[in-house]
């Protein structure tokens, strides 16, 4: 059955832990879903692990529209959630609605998700969830904020910590059906995922959020760095190097075709 976000809030009620990783073309979004993954996040994340960018700012709407469309051509079972590329929902509601509404009618996505708790980003997502598109919130360390924050662990004092729950709540309230914790420190999304009745995704929050999430090219081992809290289950780089490498020696040596 596919999975909608209704599953996802009942899944919190029941203690089921809800698994998700990034998606973004057809050949992995297939293994992906067809390996049990609830959630496919056409992440932004994309512009760095595909596109070769240093950050994820440079990523377009266009860019995440051509990805999504892929990855949800792949997909039977799981939930696609697309993010919203920087600067394609910050400067008003309209504009925010404008975007997901193209992700959503041109792609096969069924949710989006964006950065931030200021109280513009809660009106933002306000008025989307009021037109039923489901949002799916990202507080704590927000990549789109790199030049303002850094890739550090945020919510360390206790004002910053209050302050991450303050939003938590507030994306919560304005109707969004999950919420990603990036990199804060475990107890504190622990204290979140008890307040929110919607469910908590860490990624780099520790093992008290209602589900995680990875960068599936970090999960692969197709990038050369990592985040500290990544954890790597395969080493895809070498084993491409290697299968590579005896291509061009057959090839060079006239072994292939046989
Ligand atoms: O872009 C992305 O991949 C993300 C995850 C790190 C949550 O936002």
């Amino acid at each position: 059955m596919p999975v909608t976000v209704q599953h996802c809030r009942r899944w919190k009620e029941e203690g089921r832990p809800i698994v998700v990783l990034t998606a973004w073309d057809f050949a992995i979004a297939q293994l992906l879903d067809q390996a049990g993954v609830d959630i496919l996040l056409v992440g932004d994340s994309l512009g760095m692990v595909a596109l070769g960018y240093n950050t994820t700012l440079p990523v377009t709407l266009e860019e995440m529209l051509h990805h999504t469309a892929a990855v949800c051509r792949g997909v039977q079972r799981a939930l696609v959630v697309t993010d919203l590329p920087f600067l394609s929902y910050q400067e008003s509601p309209t504009q925010a609605v404008r975007s997901a509404g193209r992700i959503l009618k041109e792609t096969g996505a069924q949710a989006v998700k964006l950065e931030g708790g200021s109280p513009e980003i809660v009106a933002t997502i306000a008025k989307l969830t009021s037109l039923g598109i489901p949002v799916m919130g990202h507080v704590g360390l927000t990549p789109q904020s790199v030049h303002q924050l850094g890739y550090k662990q945020q919510g360390k004092t206790p004002e910053a910590a209050n302050r991450i729950i303050q939003e938590a709540i507030a994306v919560a309230q304005a109707g969004a059906f999950a919420i990603v914790l990036e990199h804060i420190p475990q107890d504190l999304a622990a204290t979140i995922t008890d307040k929110l009745n919607i469910p908590t995704i860490g990624i780099g929050a520790g093992h008290h959020c209602n589900g995680q999430v990875l960068v599936t090219a970090d999960l692969l081992g197709l990038t050369e760095k990592q985040p500290p809290f990544a954890k790597r289950y395969e080493n895809l780089r070498d084993k491409i190097t290697q299968a590579t490498t005896a291509f061009v020696e057959d090839v060079q040596q006239g072994k292939f075709p046989e």
